[in-house]
């Protein structure tokens, strides 16, 4: 595929791709009324003996955005027995929400368990386009010098108008990015141990 070609994803092969077979699938959904107001859908398995969970989609409705909708399902995610959770993102509110709902926040991911484990969990992942995502950046590569940190290669062509307009509001709120840049088909990387995982 090329540099710039739009890909259009039919509901058929979403589900395809956010689904696999033989895993455990999860989505959670919030409702005003009969209003769908926002939804995750995430994927569990095992890596190493232990349950990992890797989400593998996130909306909001549009006029309900910046409510704290989606931190707030990925609340309800968490189960306490997880070891880990990863997301692959070009949407910077994304990759702050799943850092704030599982962690201390974006400023305060551990770049160090990436850095070790990232790849591995990656590799046992169920959902193909996770497993098959050329990792990229300071952090996963030997020496990368276009500026990207944590970052994966997925085909992934959407249009970063959005992502980098929200990457700009969030360093005006003075928030200091650690992901790095974002080149065109790739998505954000992030993995988050738990912490209670993390002390025991
Ligand atoms: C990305 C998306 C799911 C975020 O959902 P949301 O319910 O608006 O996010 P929340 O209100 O829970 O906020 C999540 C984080 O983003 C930040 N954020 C969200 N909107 C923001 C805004 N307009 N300005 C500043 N920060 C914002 C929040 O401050 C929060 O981070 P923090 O806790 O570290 O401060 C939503 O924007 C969306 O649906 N986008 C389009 C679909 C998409 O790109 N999905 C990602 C594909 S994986």
């Amino acid at each position: 595929m090329n540099k710039g070609t739009r890909v259009k994803i039919s509901p058929k092969l979403l589900w395809k791709k956010i689904l696999p077979e033989g895993a455990e699938n999860t989505y959670i959904t919030t409702t005003r009324g009969t209003e769908l107001l926002g939804i995750i859908f995430a994927t569990r398995w095992m890596y190493k003996r232990e349950i990992t969970v890797w989400v593998t989609q996130l909306c909001v409705h549009r006029e309900h955005r910046n409510e704290g909708i989606v931190k707030s399902l990925l609340a309800s995610l968490k189960t306490g027995n997880d070891y880990a959770v990863g997301i692959l993102s070009s949407h910077p509110f994304s990759i702050s929400a799943v850092a704030r709902a599982f962690g201390k926040g974006v400023e305060d991911i551990d770049l160090g368990v990436m850095k070790l484990e990232a790849k591995d969990v990656m590799a046992t992942c169920p959902v193909t386009y996770v497993r098959d995502a050329k990792l990229r950046g300071a952090l996963l590569e030997d020496q990368p010098s276009d500026g990207t940190i944590s970052c994966a290669d997925t085909q992934f062509w959407v249009d970063h108008g959005e992502p980098d307009e929200a990457l700009s509001v969030m360093k005006d709120k003075g928030v200091t990015w650690p992901l790095g840049f974002l080149p065109e088909g790739h998505e954000y990387l992030l993995l988050v141990k738990l912490e209670s995982r993390v002390e025991s």
